[in-house]
């Protein structure tokens, strides 16, 4: 599926780790997420989290359930979309942010789905499931978008405005393609914002559904993140993302909700490039790799009593998910580790800390904690099979 438009050559995701990978690592990491970088971008996740709180705020007058993984996604992708090209690709509750969510959604699912052609390639041919046929319809609804998003910009900074009129992602890497002997083209940025876009949101926004589920489905844990928030905030007080390093329990659940439902159960899958032997094992040249993290978070000789929700577990040792423990490596580990990290870390502990501190939360029609429905569907990201619906009550 990945090779749909050829983005298996250019993207970032998929190519082998030869030069044309660093280039594009490299430019991930100095024009998007290094520290200054994400730091200098900070406000733009607060507002985009602030119009969140506001549009909760206004449902609770109605008393209606939210759907909570649709909101969070939105400001996801207005936080992404804005960081990388100035824009606001979404609106709550509007259908332009269904079709968006819609796209990336199902370009997750598509991806997640065992393909039987990558298993017998003579079936690619004929596409047994169908999934090369809809992926292209979807890659290029998406592409259709980045291109009139890009061709603006170029002809922008042709005109009298000057080379830097948004002085954002897309404008870094513009700059970065008007270098002499430029390493990145036109074609790299739009399929690199394409791999950005789809790696970033539904990974992100899954996290915090999950997160706020588990959460009601274990209330005294809300309370203990609430009384936290509160302890380090004070009543009114807005979370800002300096403040995370704070909220020890806050973090402890983050991790749990790793551990339990990582976003990318089997990471993604990657080939050897040549024979190799691990721990006695020989993985053949070419085999395809799918490391089973999801299952060793629920591993019994790792984690005690594994299928139980207990982010205490996390404050008693200092396990982190950033590639050196590897209990726990929702993001992968080595070279080929998330580049998005440290911007998924921002954003997903800033969203869950606004959403509990600033709101108490019940589930719709007198449902008990204990009757929630927490089984899980696969695509590309693992999701709740049932989406999350719940009650927000302004302010605690
Ligand atoms: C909770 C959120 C996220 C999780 C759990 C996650 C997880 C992962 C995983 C498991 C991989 C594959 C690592 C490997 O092959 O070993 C990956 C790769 C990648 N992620 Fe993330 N990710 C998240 C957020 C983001 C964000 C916010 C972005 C960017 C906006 C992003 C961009 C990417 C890209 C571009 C790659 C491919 C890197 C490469 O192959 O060199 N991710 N991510």
């Amino acid at each position: 599926m990945a090779k749909i438009f050829d983005h298996h050559k250019v993207s970032m995701g998929w190519i082998p780790t030869n030069s044309h990978w660093r280039n594009l690592r490299k430019a991930c990491v100095m024009e998007i997420f290094a520290q200054q970088r994400l730091e200098a971008t900070q406000a733009l996740r607060q507002t985009k989290v602030q119009e969140l709180l506001d549009y909760i705020n206004q449902s609770c007058k109605s008393g209606a359930p939210i759907d909570v993984g649709q909101v969070v996604f939105t400001t996801t992708l207005n936080a992404i979309s804005n960081t990388f090209v100035s824009i606001d690709l979404a609106q709550y509750g509007s259908n332009l942010s269904h079709e968006f969510q819609h796209l990336v959604y199902c370009l997750a699912q598509e991806a997640g789905k065992p393909n039987l052609a990558d298993f017998f390639p003579a079936l690619s041919l004929v596409d047994p499931q169908g999934i090369h046929k809809r992926t292209r319809i979807y890659f290029a609804k998406l592409f259709g978008i980045f291109d009139g998003i890009i061709n603006e910009r170029v002809q922008l900074r042709a005109s009298s405005k000057g080379p830097k009129a948004s002085n954002d992602v897309l404008d870094s890497l513009l700059t970065l393609n008007e270098e002499d002997n430029s390493k990145i083209s036109l074609r790299d940025i739009k399929h690199l914002i394409l791999d950005l876009f789809i790696a970033g949101i539904d990974s992100t926004s899954s996290t915090v559904e999950w997160a706020m589920a588990l959460l009601l489905h274990n209330p005294e844990k809300m309370v203990k993140a609430q009384d936290e928030l509160e302890e380090v905030l004070g009543n009114n007080g807005k979370v800002q993302e300096s403040d995370i390093s704070k909220f020890h329990y806050l973090q402890a659940i983050v991790k749990e909700t790793f551990r339990l439902h990582p976003p990318a159960p089997f990471l993604v899958p990657r080939k050897a490039v040549a024979d190799v032997e691990i721990c006695g094992f020989i993985v053949p040249k070419n085999a395809q790799i799918l490391i089973n993290v999801w299952a060793m978070g629920r591993d019994l000789s790792i984690w005690p009593n594994p299928n139980l929700f207990m982010p205490e577990r996390f404050l008693e040792h200092g396990i982190e998910f950033k590639g050196q423990d590897f209990e726990l490596i929702p993001f992968g580990a080595g070279r080929r580790i998330c580049p998005g990290l440290p911007l998924a870390n921002r954003m997903v502990h800033l969203m869950l800390a606004s959403l509990v501190h600033n709101f108490a939360w019940k589930l719709p029609d007198e449902m008990k904690p204990e009757d929630m429905d927490m089984e899980e569907m696969f695509g590309l990201t693992l999701h709740k099979a049932k989406p999350l619906q719940a009650i927000p009550i302004t302010s605690l």
